[in-house]
């Protein structure tokens, strides 16, 4: 099989084509603040379908539907509770995944049979531009995992995205380029079906922001609502990833920049700050393959928030495939 059209310079005109494919069942992978997705039509049956057979992914793991803009989200969620418009009015567009009951627009081919969806609108200029040529030519939302393969290190760039699934792509497929994403790490996930929200998976928008918007208290306590990135072996490189010790010779080595590197030990990110350690994390784990080491040590970053959110992956990346 051969892989997907590259689109760096996303005009007004590519924008508009890479909607028509969607429309016409092709895939686009797209840009967003937090990860690169690889995109379907959400109302698509055998699109979607494709995009788990790219991806190797299990059926039974929903897939996040990415709308323009909150006015959309009544196509998809039902029963909406006060708190979970605030989130959206606050932190939308933005790393922030909505978890709510869904309508009849979303079928069990997106939710993986559950009964809720989903919901995110991305806060990244091409993904906006897509996902409004999208809605001119009828599209209702689109459905986008992270673009890695299943428990993969997830894309940040256009062109991890054509390593990790050029070859599982058609010829008519995109993967469009929007530089490097800003955030890093996937979306917050947010349970918004009961009383009070709860996190299903940290990320950027934190459990400080969540309450300040919402007024209510947030729970992070284990469900058993089905969260593929919450699975144990997730986000991992090839090379086996080693937490909080000292690197030895030829082992890969990521830190906070303040913390030296010993010889012999291949530095492969020295971020200043919490957020720039979140923008790197996954180019520096894919950066440890490219160079063939067998293993990277990675010194966590302390803190809560976003640091909380760096942990969760890594924790899960050190436990492999
Ligand atoms: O930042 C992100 O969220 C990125 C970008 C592309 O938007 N997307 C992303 O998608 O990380 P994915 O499929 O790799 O991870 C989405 C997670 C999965 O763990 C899935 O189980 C969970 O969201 N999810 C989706 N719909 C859900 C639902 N209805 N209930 C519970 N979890 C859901
Ligand atoms: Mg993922």
């Amino acid at each position: 099989m051969s892989s997907g059209e590259f689109v760096s310079n996303c005009t007004a005109d590519s924008l508009a084509q890479a909607a028509q494919l969607l429309k016409d069942g092709g895939l686009v992978a797209l840009p967003t603040e937090t990860v690169y997705g690889l995109g379907a039509d959400a109302t698509n049956p055998s699109a979607v379908a494709r995009v788990y057979k790219a991806k190797g992914r299990p059926a039974d793991h929903p897939l996040i539907v990415h709308i323009h803009s909150m006015q959309s989200l009544g196509d998809w969620a039902d029963e909406i509770p006060s708190y979970a418009i605030s989130l959206a009015r606050d932190f939308w567009p933005g790393p922030m995944t909505l978890v709510l009951k869904r309508t009849i627009l979303a079928e069990d081919f997106v939710t993986g049979g559950q009964p809720t969806v989903g919901l995110r609108v991305p806060d990244h200029a091409v993904a906006l531009a897509l996902l409004s040529a999208f809605e001119k030519i009828g599209g209702k939302g689109i459905a986008a995992p992270s673009a890695n393969r299943f428990g993969h290190v997830s894309p940040t760039t256009a062109k991890a995205v054509q390593e990790e699934l050029g070859e599982y792509l058609e010829t008519r497929d995109q993967i469009l380029d929007g530089g490097p994403s800003t955030v890093g790490v996937e979306s917050t996930i947010i349970d918004c079906t009961s009383d009070s929200p709860r996190i299903l998976r940290p990320g950027a928008i934190t459990i400080e922001m969540i309450e300040e918007s919402t007024g209510l208290k947030v729970s992070t306590a284990e469900t058993n609502i089905r969260v593929s990135g919450s699975l144990e072996n997730h986000y991992a490189p090839n090379a086996s990833v080693h937490l909080n010790r000292d690197p030895i010779l030829g082992e890969g080595f990521i830190a906070m920049a303040q913390i030296e590197t010993p010889s012999g030990v291949v530095r492969l990110a020295s971020p200043t700050s919490i957020e720039e350690f979140a923008r790197v994390i996954y180019s520096a784990l894919r950066d440890a393959d490219a160079r063939h080491l067998n293993s990277v040590v990675v010194a966590e970053p302390a803190g809560d928030g976003l640091a909380l959110a760096i942990r969760d992956r890594l924790m899960r990346a050190s436990k492999g495939r």
